[in-house]
């Protein structure tokens, strides 16, 4: 049977644990020079409705370190942007490649697909999830602090994708999710719900100050995600004083660091002295999208073994 990755919940606690233990020791292995060629054959096709640049670097240099090869395709060249099915093209996909990454606006998209194809499918950003950076934000935040039961995060501003796959990765990882968002942005009720229903435990207010408050890890995200620009202005003016600056962080916990999924803008969602700071982690979080993205895929082709060989 073939696995997909459409939701952070798509893996147990325990794919996680072995997600994490493999994306280290790749890692590591990488700093020494070592790229295990455990994927040699294999094709990534990777299809972009959106635009990317983490997604398509990381998943792309991947899969050429893993000794397998990656496609980028953009729905504009590709027939779909002429209107071929999307379970004709996942059909015709399986018999050319090993797995699929796809970035679509709606993630119903991405289910399809994975409905007509026999490979597996990854879901590298839709409006409702994005798993992947969970990966890599759980690795990082994991780097950082060994135990994660209890943790608390805080996630300020928009109630969008990363932040639904952060409230739904709450039951996997036992981390404590303090929400901050302005009227009219909090997440969906649909999400917080399963979240609740699985173990996790998510807390949702109006102040930043009140989700901030002794927090171990605080992240954010643009307030304008893609698909949103036609609202730009208007979210601009609910998002004022959601931005996480010097002030808001002093109120977290004094060792305190804090995560950015990028792209950044520097005066809205996050001060330049905070994504610059001594606190931000959001470099080796964009890294780690590598490292967790490989183990992803040596977890989905069945390959784990070959790291440890
Ligand atoms: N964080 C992230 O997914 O970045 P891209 O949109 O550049 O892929
Ligand atoms: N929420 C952002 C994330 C980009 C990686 C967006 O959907 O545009």
């Amino acid at each position: 049977m073939k696995k997909d990755f459409i939701s952070i919940l798509d893996i147990t606690e325990d794919e996680l644990h072995h997600i994490l233990a493999d994306a280290i020791q790749l890692k590591k292995l990488r700093q020494a020079g070592t790229l295990p060629e455990i994927l040699k054959g294999k094709s990534l096709a990777m299809i972009f409705e959106k635009s990317s640049t983490r997604t398509h670097i990381s998943f792309e240099v991947g899969m050429n370190e893993l000794g397998g090869h990656a496609l980028f395709l953009s729905t504009r060249d590709l027939q779909i942007g002429r209107g071929e099915e999307i379970r004709d093209t996942a059909r015709v996909a399986s018999r050319y490649v090993s797995a699929v990454m796809i970035r679509a606006y709606k993630q119903s998209t991405i289910e399809e697909f994975a409905r007509y194809a026999t490979i597996p499918v990854i879901n590298g950003l839709s409006d409702r999830e994005h798993p992947c950076q969970l990966l890599a934000d759980i690795m990082t935040i994991n780097e950082h602090v060994k135990d994660m039961k209890r943790l608390r995060v805080a996630w300020i501003g928009d109630g969008n994708n990363v932040c639904n796959s952060l409230i739904l990765s709450s039951a996997l990882t036992g981390m404590d999710v303090s929400i901050a968002s302005p009227k009219g942005y909090a997440p969906k009720r649909d999400v917080l719900d399963h979240a609740r229903e699985i173990g996790g435990t998510i807390h949702l207010s109006r102040s930043p100050e009140d989700a901030v408050r002794d927090a171990d890890i605080i992240m954010t995200d643009t307030w304008v995600s893609m698909g949103d620009e036609d609202k730009r202005e208007e979210r601009i003016r609910a998002f004022s004083g959601y931005t996480v600056d010097e002030h808001l962080i002093r109120l977290a916990s004094p060792d305190a660091r804090v995560l950015h999924c990028l792209p950044a803008h520097r005066g809205e969602e996050i001060s330049e002295g905070v994504i610059d700071g001594s606190q931000s982690l959001v470099w080796e979080e964009t890294e780690n999208r590598l490292h967790a993205q490989k183990a992803l895929l040596l977890s989905l082709l069945k390959k784990r073994e070959g790291i440890y060989r």
